[in-house]
């Protein structure tokens, strides 16, 4: 999705912020602009496509020398993804420009007004509309930031937003609701990101703005205020992930970095909350008292794209495990439908970025209904993070790829931390509590040895580079994963995959299968081996190229596939943690080995902030 960033100081600011742009990349972005002031005069800058484009049409250093500066990548909503649609946007006189995140949602009877009233525009965003109609509020109102408040109350839709002005080089305007903004407290400058990944180089002081909070951000303070201009008390938190995670190190890629990241990312997952004298788990975040807890009757968890696979892995677990029904669904779908939450539900909303737009408002519906809704998430401070009753954080540090990975390993952990929890307070013994935990604490092992199998998984990928179509398969609690496999090759190699539970396949996929299509089957030891065993016979009869994941010595299926990885055993619903692995890398090798920006794939974003 969009990025946004700005800074205010004694550097020269055009640098600084390219280079800030560059760090939010990786959310995806079709154009790219900056705005600054250099001799008293607004300067502009934007191009389409990668952010090397608008290096290009920049100024050297040396000439252009401004202390203030906004940018922006723009992910296309309204308008056409063109050099006249990115932003910033400026007003008709030339003295104002604005960078956006989000969705006007009247922008069109607010344009009609503004047009009424003599404002030229020139774009087919959205985001012009804002700044005329700061442009307009200047006339009635005694200073910029006042006009930016009451502009603001006449929208509706998403924002955060940040406003450079010609006639005040001193202070930049940012303002927030629904959109992320985070303001960067430096010595002697500031900064303004919409995403903190932007900023880290520079400061970990940092105050998160809440929805409906307006700063004045100078080189040496800021003051925050609602829109009503009450003064907000700042909250200054620090950031502490370790920087190394924004960096890709040794590895080509940020995804094949965060695959290797595994064995430690879960072990983060589950350090500190092993409480191995109890044989149970436990999550202090969650903040709901052990007897309401144990009263649980019923959970859902609302989550989107690989978040909502972790879900589905996390049913077969907290049910298996603690016998409550769980339903998953997709936040996009939840939203709007008329859930049935009945008392003693918590609800749960999972999300690596904690900003996906669709499981924020499902979220928020679940909060209107009454519900107790916790939150999953990676991103410190996000807005789903914020606004949930309590919750966890996964701790996976920074996921720059956008092909999710560490993060879903990370999810399946916490959810089977929370199985334990809630199995161990309703039927399940001390001594299969302590077999789960001392299997949860085997995991990053046997992730290291499936790793290592990374040479042989290229070369399958290798065998599949030229397909255009494949199939995934799993039975149980491995179903989710065949899904989460499908996923993954088609999002970074542009391959058309499915995923079925391997069962299903016959009632129709069977049709699809022949001697050009891969099928790769998650097959491992578990108690739906032999069923699944047969189902692989069927896919293999149709002449289908079939890659399976089986467990460590088993020598059946090698008798039916073109490739066979075996990976450790372990518990059967912990499985998933360790089948995944090899679809990841599956994909990765599949997307490099065409050539494809595997990092950035087109059409994605790493956080989806718009419906
Ligand atoms: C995963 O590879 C995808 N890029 C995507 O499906 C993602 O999982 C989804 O958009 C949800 O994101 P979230 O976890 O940040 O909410």
């Amino acid at each position: 999705m969009c990025g946004i960033v700005g800074y205010i100081g004694k550097r020269n600011a055009l640098p600084i912020v390219v280079e800030a742009l560059k760090r939010l990349e990786y959310r995806g972005y079709d154009s790219s602009g900056v705005a600054l002031i250099h001799d008293s005069e607004l300067l502009v800058y934007k191009r389409q496509g990668k952010i090397i484009e608008l290096e290009r049409s920049l100024p050297e250093p040396g000439k252009c020398s401004g202390n203030i500066a906004i940018a922006h990548t723009r992910w296309a909503t309204h308008g056409e993804p063109n050099e006249i649609n990115a932003h910033p946007h400026s007003d008709c006189h030339h003295r104002l420009a604005i960078v956006h995140n989000g969705i006007i949602e009247n922008y069109k009877v607010l344009k009609d007004r503004l047009m009424e009233l003599g404002h030229k525009f020139v774009s087919d965003t959205d985001t012009e509309v804002i700044v005329h109609l700061i442009e307009q509020f200047t006339l009635s109102e005694p200073t910029l930031e006042d006009a930016v408040c009451e502009a603001m109350k006449r929208v509706e839709g998403t924002y955060g937003l940040v406003v450079i002005d010609r006639d005040d080089p001193n202070r930049l305007i940012t303002i927030r609701k629904g959109s992320p903004i985070v303001i960067g407290i430096g010595d002697d400058e500031n900064f303004i990101a919409s995403d903190v990944h932007a900023i880290i180089i520079h400061t970990r002081k940092v105050i998160y703005l809440q929805d409906n909070e307006m700063c004045v951000v100078e080189r040496d303070g800021f003051g925050i205020t609602t829109l009503d201009r009450v003064r907000v008390k700042p909250q200054i938190s620090e950031v502490d992930w370790d920087i190394s995670t924004i960096e890709k190190g040794e590895f080509k890629h940020f995804m094949l970095k965060e695959i290797f990241e595994q064995p430690t990312t879960i072990e983060n997952a589950f350090r500190g909350r092993i409480y191995e004298s109890m044989a149970t788990a436990r999550l202090g975040g969650l903040s709901v008292p052990l007897h309401e807890l144990r009263r649980t009757k019923k959970i859902h968890i609302i989550a989107c794209g690989t978040s909502y696979h972790a879900g589905l892995i996390g049913k077969y677990i907290i049910e298996d495990l603690s016998r409550i029904p769980v339903e998953v669904e997709y936040a996009s779908e939840y939203r709007y439908r008329n859930p049935i939450i009945p008392d003693d539900t918590i609800v749960f909303t999972i999300s690596q970025s904690g900003e996906t737009a669709d499981t924020l408002a499902a979220l928020r519906e679940a909060k209107a209904r009454g519900a107790k809704v916790l939150g999953i998430t990676n991103v410190v401070g996000s807005s789903i993070a914020r606004e949930s009753d309590g919750g966890t954080y996964i701790h996976a540090g920074s996921e720059i790829g956008v092909a999710s990975t560490k993060a879903f390993t990370s999810q399946v952990t916490i959810l089977s931390l929370l199985g334990i929890l809630l199995g161990r307070m309703r039927n399940m013994s001390t001594v299969v509590g302590m077999e789960y935990i001392q299997e949860l604490q085997r995991l990053p092992e046997k992730v290291n040895r499936i790793l290592q199998k990374n040479a042989q998984i290229r070369l399958i990928a290798e065998s599949i580079v030229h397909c255009t179509n494949a199939l995934y398969l799993g039975r149980g609690v491995n179903y989710p994963v065949a899904l989460e496999g499908a996923l993954k090759l088609k999002e970074i190699s542009y391959i058309h995959a499915e995923g079925y539970p391997a069962a299903e396949m016959k009632h129709g996929p069977i049709a699809l299968i022949d001697e050009n299509m891969p099928v790769v089957a998650v097959a491992t030891r578990d108690p739906l081996y032999d069923k699944i065993y047969s189902n692989l016979n069927e896919v293999r009869s149709r002449k289908a190229r079939l890659i399976c994941i089986a467990s460590e010595g088993d020598e059946l299926l090698a008798q039916i596939a073109e490739h066979v990885v075996t990976i450790p055993d372990t518990l059967n619903n912990l499985q998933p943690i360790l089948s995944v692995i090899p679809l990841q890398l599956l994909a990765y090798h599949v997307a490099d080995l065409r050539g494809f920006d595997v990092d950035q794939p087109r059409n994605l974003a790493k956080s989806v902030t718009v419906e």
